[in-house]
């Protein structure tokens, strides 16, 4: 089940990503789609918050993976920068897609071309007019996290 909001505000996509973070488990995997500017880095704010994480949470841009060390471990990756398949075979990207002790969460998934993982929740933002911009949640694969992930993100703690 699709599920969409629209933020005007950073704050408020940081706080989307804040509800959605307790439903996180070790081993979840988020695509953020977006273009530049999107809000992608803004939401993985917000995760990193709800996940209990202290101190500032930039983008990995020129690093490719940030690891933000908390009550959960956060992988942040931005692929933006990717050249091509030795950079992907260098970073080691496949177990960022199957994370054994954290949360992944990917910014510029499709620089990677094809390679998904099973089950993982696809996050799409748009941005638009002025400050207003829009965050569509797609789950993909197994069930049982996409409900999980659907509960918190319509549970009515955030408007
Ligand atoms: N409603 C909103 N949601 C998210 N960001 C917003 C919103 N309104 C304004 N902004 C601003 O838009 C910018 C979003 O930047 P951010 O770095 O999060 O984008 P990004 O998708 O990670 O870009 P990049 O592809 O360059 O990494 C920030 O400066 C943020 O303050
Ligand atoms: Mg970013």
């Amino acid at each position: 089940m699709r599920v969409e909001f629209l933020s005007r505000s950073a704050d408020e996509t940081r706080a989307i990503g804040r509800q959605l973070a307790p439903a996180l488990r070790v081993g979840d995997v988020l695509f953020l789609h977006g273009d530049l500017g999107a809000g992608k880095t803004t939401f993985a704010q917000g995760i990193a918050a709800g996940l209990g994480i202290v101190g500032p949470v930039q983008s990995p841009t020129f690093t490719l993976v940030n690891e933000y060390d908390g009550p959960v471990r956060l992988y942040h990756l931005d692929l933006y920068r990717l050249s091509g398949a030795d950079d992907i075979a260098g970073l080691g990207y496949e177990e960022y897609l199957e994370p054994s002790d954290g949360i992944t969460v990917v910014e510029w998934p499709e620089r990677a071309g094809s390679m998904l993982p099973e089950t993982y929740l696809l996050v799409t933002l748009v941005a638009g007019a002025g400050i207003r911009h829009r965050l569509i949640f797609d789950p993909v694969g197994d069930d049982e996290a996409a409900s999980r992930w659907n509960r918190a993100l319509t549970s009515d703690c955030k408007g």
